[in-house]
């Protein structure tokens, strides 16, 4: 078995399943990515699309791993945020 050398710190998963992509989902995605390449966090955080996670009726969603933090109907503002939000040092 394989092993990574370097896992990140932080994961975003960002829904773009076809609800999801259609409240503004994959945009997020390339928002967030935009946003942790801009902020030289490349080595800590990453970005990942994902399928839906059948929480269509919220969407989009973001969860944040390993908090296991999962964000509903997130806006642009608050995808910035949450990848600010990594910076911020945590009790
Ligand atoms: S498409 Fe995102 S939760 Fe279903």
């Amino acid at each position: 078995m394989k092993h990574f050398s370097r896992s990140p710190e932080c994961v975003f998963y960002v829904c773009c399943g076809s609800k999801c992509k259609k409240s503004g989902g994959k945009h997020l995605y390339k928002q967030m990515k935009s946003e942790v390449k801009h902020r030289r966090l490349k080595p800590h955080v990453q970005v990942i699309k994902t399928g839906c996670t059948d929480r269509c009726k919220m969407g989009p969603i973001v969860a944040v791993m390993p908090k296991n933090e999962w964000h509903l109907q997130v806006s642009e503002e608050k995808a910035v945020d949450l990848v600010n939000g990594y910076l911020t040092p945590h009790p």
